[in-house]
């Protein structure tokens, strides 16, 4: 017999085309739909990229006015999402009550349909159960933060775009414009990112013709691990380990000495550097700059000098991005929960991809289990051989 080829993580290993987006390793770059990713992110508001991941293409004005009417009608916490929220444990992980949010929406939504041969959904209501989510998780995620804190949701304002009610939502007011910018960067950089096990976990689900909404709560689980969106969590629990920049070198000698893997360093997929870190850093610089924090940019530079200097592996998006929502005033346990409310927007594009050209995503294992061996004291059954 022949040795199975197994790519054990399935690295390396192209599963199927899309057009969503493009990773290019060699070129540290990352295209949506064709566009630079920090070009976007200098000149869009996350709203426009949601519908250019959904519709393959930037909205025009009318557009972006009508993809906004909706966003903003679905903003509210809707009551019985609320009582749920409040019956998950206080101290439970804010990824476990987004995860459960998530799986009411779609139960609300779903309410009344009879089979589960309805439940993949045409193109026109996956798209509009993709707003709804993308609309009412900042909502979600907002409360969360507050409720740890004591405090009762905030209404939603009409006037403000995405980010800046989402900022409202969370804090009660809005921001300057430098932290407006800087969050709404950070949604438009986690937006999106191809096969990620997030999003093929989405794929998968979708595959078996299940519904959107499921295909997010299992994306959310996927996301919830340290390998991927919780590193973001992760960067800030050695932020607070390390304290500052001088004790970087002692700190990291005793981690690498433990084997510790350090977080927020490191991708599958790119190897010389993250393309999204640089777009990152400079929100970082400018919050840094705005907050008087000289010493989070020290510690930041740094670690990242000394452990890839040691190591040769460099930062992921999570390493920029984990400082500068702790400087917007996110609690450390919010900010995956952040990346979820962004990816989702990929997700539920993967999901209608999948959908627009489905096979059930059904791979093969080897066996390396016991052979073939027998209960004691079996004795066929002569009628049912
Ligand atoms: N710290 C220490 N060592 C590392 C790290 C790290 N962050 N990343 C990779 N290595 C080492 C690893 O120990 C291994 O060494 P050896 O060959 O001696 O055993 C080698 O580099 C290859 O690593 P791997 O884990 O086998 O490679 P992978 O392609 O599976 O790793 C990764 C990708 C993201 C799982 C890994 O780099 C990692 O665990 N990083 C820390 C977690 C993290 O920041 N995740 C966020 C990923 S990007 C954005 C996102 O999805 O949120």
């Amino acid at each position: 017999t022949t040795e199975p080829d197994i790519k054990k993580g399935l690295a390396g290993v192209v599963v199927d085309y899309t057009a969503i987006s493009k990773v290019n390793p060699e070129t540290n770059s990352l295209l949506y739909r064709g566009y630079p990713v920090q070009e976007l992110a200098a000149t869009q508001p996350f709203e426009a990229v949601a519908y250019l991941l959904w519709h393959g293409e930037l909205p025009d004005e009318v557009q972006l006015a009508q993809l906004r009417t909706l966003e903003r009608s679905y903003r509210h916490l809707p009551a019985d999402v609320r009582a749920v929220i409040d019956r998950v444990p206080i101290d439970a992980h804010p990824m476990d009550e987004v995860r459960t949010a998530a799986s009411l929406i779609g139960a609300r939504d779903l309410a009344g349909m009879g089979s589960v041969l309805d439940a993949s959904g045409s193109a026109e209501e996956n798209l509009a159960r993709s707003i709804r989510l993308f609309a009412v998780l900042p909502a979600i995620v907002a409360y969360g933060q507050r409720r740890r804190r004591g405090l009762d949701p905030i209404e939603p304002r009409d006037d403000l775009d995405y980010a800046a009610n989402f900022l409202w939502m969370t804090f009660g007011d809005v921001p300057e414009d430098v932290v407006v910018d800087a969050f709404n960067r950070s949604m438009i950089l986690y937006a999106e990112h191809s096969f990620n096990a997030s999003t093929f976990t989405a794929r998968v689900i979708a595959s078996t013709l299940s519904d959107l909404y499921s295909a997010v709560v299992g994306a959310i689980g996927a996301l919830k691990g340290p390998l991927h969106g919780g590193a973001n969590e992760a960067v800030l629990h050695i932020f607070d380990e390390i304290g500052d920049a001088s004790n970087v070198v002692p700190w990291l000698d005793e981690a690498l000495a433990h084997k510790r893997k350090i977080m927020g360093f490191g991708h599958r997929v790119y190897k010389r550097g993250d393309s999204r870190v640089p777009t990152m850093k400079a929100a970082l610089d400018t919050l840094v700059e705005h907050y008087g924090r000289q010493e989070v940019a020290e510690l930041y530079d740094k670690l990242e000098s000394e452990f890839v200097s040691r190591k040769g592996i460099y930062p992921n998006l999570d390493y920029p991005s984990g400082p500068a929502y702790n400087l917007m005033g996110f609690d450390t346990p919010t900010f995956t929960p952040l990346f979820v409310a962004a990816r989702v927007t990929g997700w539920t594009a993967h999901i209608m991809e999948q959908l627009a050209s489905n096979a059930l995503i059904r791979p093969l294992s080897a066996y390396n289990g016991p052979d073939e061996r027998h209960v004691e004291g079996y004795v066929p059954d002569e009628a049912m051989a």
